[in-house]
């Protein structure tokens, strides 16, 4: 019969000090070395923070109660773990230490959001991801993905995806069909696709949870510039997560979330002449935008919402 061992003794406690080496002392046999490193790590901080800091018991309950508040506010079509996690900053340092050469180049990446599906729709080229009635100037955006010489990718599956001009995403508004404002674009030969939309306003976080506690409690606007998702994806490449900024954006220094790099503000023009679609009167915009595919793996994220 298999026999569990289990870690040795590390003693009793007798002073703060005692608590914490204890606890790592628990922890050092642990047979997954990334498991014991995190947790090693996570342990020494997390004391130390105790430490500083000094909660009171009724401070400690209410952490403890912020924690299972994010849980209890987690459902199919709402993540709040990640939406805490993107107000905290976690989510862009996370980003720009896995992309963009570990943090010392500006990353062609993002932070995913709480708001990316699976299995968007594949739209052709040309056609226009506004599937209701939603109001909004024209955008024509035409977006070429290349590898790191420059070099078209040609067959690499691009997801896009866009809040509508009431600032809201499909799954959060009873207004809009389902994968309004989203669609799967399949590169051509030269790494090409292109598509209508409108263009995208900035909009507030959902604020219903404790993440929007917090950012409330912190005076701090909670609204992300207007901008664009993309998501491209082909064996070989590491998949690139982005987001294309609007450049006049009276937000654009204070993503609540602090995705916004100079490398991911687009080049969104204001165009008088005539627009591609004859339907098209007025102004309208435009978006040309390069992806750059890096080799690696090309792993899709667990999507936060179903
Ligand atoms: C988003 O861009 O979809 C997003 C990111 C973080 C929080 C809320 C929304
Ligand atoms: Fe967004």
């Amino acid at each position: 019969m298999d026999q569990q061992s289990f870690a040795g003794d590390y003693g009793i406690i007798d002073t703060l000090d005692s608590v914490t080496k204890a606890t790592l002392a628990a922890m050092s046999e642990t047979p997954d070395a990334r498991l014991r490193e995190v947790m090693d790590s996570l342990v020494r901080h997390l004391h130390a923070f105790v430490m500083e800091v000094r909660p009171t018991e009724q401070e400690f309950e209410q952490g403890l109660g912020f924690l299972n508040a994010i849980g209890q506010a987690t459902h199919a079509k709402h993540n709040e773990a990640v939406l805490f996690s993107d107000v905290m900053g976690v989510s862009t340092l996370v980003t720009m230490i896995n992309n963009g050469e570990g943090g010392p180049l500006e990353p062609a990446s993002a932070l995913l959001g709480p708001f990316w599906r699976l299995n968007h729709p594949i739209t052709e080229h040309g056609a226009s991801i506004v599937r209701c009635d939603t109001p909004g100037p024209a955008l024509f955006a035409r977006v070429r993905v290349v590898d790191t010489s420059g070099a078209p990718v040609a067959g690499a599956e691009v997801d896009v995806w866009h809040a509508s001009s009431v600032g809201m995403y499909d799954v959060q508004d009873e207004n809009q069909v389902e994968w309004n404002l989203r669609g799967k674009f399949i590169t051509d030969a030269d790494g090409r696709f292109h598509f209508r939309s409108i263009k995208p306003i900035g909009y507030p976080i959902p604020c219903h949870g404790p993440a929007g506690a917090l950012v409330n409690a912190q005076r701090r606007k909670p609204q992300r510039p207007a901008h664009i998702h993309f998501l491209a994806h082909k064996p070989g490449f590491k998949t690139l997560i982005s987001q294309v900024f609007v450049a006049d954006d009276e937000d654009i220094n204070r993503d609540v979330t602090f995705g916004v790099t100079r490398h991911l503000i687009g080049d969104y023009r204001a165009e008088t002449g005539p627009a591609p679609d004859a339907d098209v009167t007025g102004t309208w915009f435009s978006l040309d935008h390069v992806l750059v595919l890096a080799p690696g793996e090309s792993v899709l994220p667990k999507p936060p919402i179903d």
